[in-house]
């Protein structure tokens, strides 16, 4: 039996990926120096490649499975990764030319954007583990749970190591 033959246990184990790297940023704008901007981009740079993974999963192949019977939960969920994104954007934009010598108020929106990234990022996690999953769980065979689960490790494979 394969580890990751269940859509629902393939997308909990991206969570965990993420989530690690969402704990080492935040505990890097926690104690925010300009020492510490080379870790925060190399920590956001593996969180875009992940989640870009990740978002192309779901919206491609596990929402639409699902949107027939949860159009509603589905909905804020999409609303959801809009908001990370643009957040991952604005930090994206903050970290590809740090100042030479940062100012105290340039790592204060750096912290504050940066902290509102993971924890929007993690409210959504929480709420499709809880919600989303918890439904598919409960409505997929285990068949269509192995097909899916099938379709999304492809995305992955597609995807840059
Ligand atoms: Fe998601
Ligand atoms: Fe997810």
């Amino acid at each position: 039996m394969h580890e990751l033959a269940l859509a629902c246990e393939h997308l909990r184990k991206d969570h965990r990926a993420i989530e690690q790297r969402l704990d080492i940023l935040l505990a890097a704008l926690l104690r925010l120096t300009p020492e510490v901007i080379p870790e925060i981009q190399a920590t956001m740079r593996d969180l875009q490649d992940l989640a870009a993974i990740h978002f192309e999963k779901e919206e491609k192949i596990f929402y639409p499975k699902l949107r027939p019977v949860a159009s509603g939960l589905l909905d804020r969920l999409d609303l959801q990764h809009e908001e990370v994104r643009e957040l991952e954007r604005h930090l994206a934009q903050l970290l590809a030319a740090p100042p030479q010598a940062p100012e105290a108020r340039w790592l204060s929106e750096l912290r504050s954007i940066g902290i509102e990234f993971h924890d929007r990022m993690q409210h959504h996690i929480v709420d499709e583990e809880d919600q989303l999953l918890r439904l598919a769980e409960d409505l997929l065979t285990r068949d269509e749970q192995e097909s899916l689960a099938k379709a999304m490790e492809a995305v992955r494979a597609r995807a840059p190591a």
